[in-house]
């Protein structure tokens, strides 16, 4: 059985980090089993950390505050997940934006909480809940040199009712997210050859 590797950067609540590690992690499907073999945090007290030492998996920490500029950050990030032989790197709710020293040598896909590529940036959940659009949905893509603009991969839509509240358009983005980020995650690497 062909192994597939996986690394998972975060910085936050990780909770789509956990979906990864139910759903994905350990796991085999039709063509390879896939092993999350790195995460990295650029939060030394992101929540995500406990969630991984749940499943006892240490995470590395690379505080980009330490860094006098994001190229520097970006290339000892690059240097830590070329440590490993990855076939995917996974960001998942990683709050950092990333320069060409990531982008041209790491395959990296990402989780934007929009439909891209409408409302790119920090900001989309409360831009496409003010928006006149009568949907909200959550795209995952490949990460390239432009900001959320990289070949999409998957999205999924939901209607966004007159009724609907910020806080349960948010929690219908986060709940349709931890779906689609395994899936993908699974989709792209069960059918490639190793
Ligand atoms: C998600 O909404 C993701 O789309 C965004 O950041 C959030 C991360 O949430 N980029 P979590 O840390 O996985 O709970």
């Amino acid at each position: 059985m062909v192994i597939k590797k996986i690394a998972v950067l975060f910085s936050g609540a990780g909770s789509n980090l956990e979906k990864i590690l139910e759903k994905v992690h350990g796991k085999t499907f039709a063509t390879c089993k896939i092993e999350v073999v790195k995460l990295i945090s650029n939060n030394p007290n992101a929540l995500g950390i406990q969630k991984a030492k749940a499943f006892g998996l240490p995470t590395t920490v690379i505080d980009h505050k330490k860094f006098d500029s994001r190229e520097a950050f970006d290339t000892e990030l690059v240097r830590i997940l070329k440590q490993s032989d990855l076939d995917l790197v996974v960001l998942a709710g990683f709050m950092r934006i990333l320069s060409s020293v990531f982008t041209q040598n790491i395959r990296a896909i990402n989780l934007h909480p929009s439909l891209l590529p409408l409302f790119k940036g920090g900001n989309a959940i409360e831009e496409s809940f003010k928006s006149s659009m009568r949907v909200g949905g959550v795209s995952v893509h490949f990460v390239s040199d432009e900001l959320d603009g990289g070949e999409i991969i998957a999205q999924k839509c939901f209607a966004k009712t007159k009724e609907m509240s910020l806080e349960a358009f948010e929690q219908k983005i986060h709940s349709i997210e931890h779906e689609l980020l395994p899936q993908t995650i699974i989709q792209i690497l069960d059918k490639e050859e190793k």
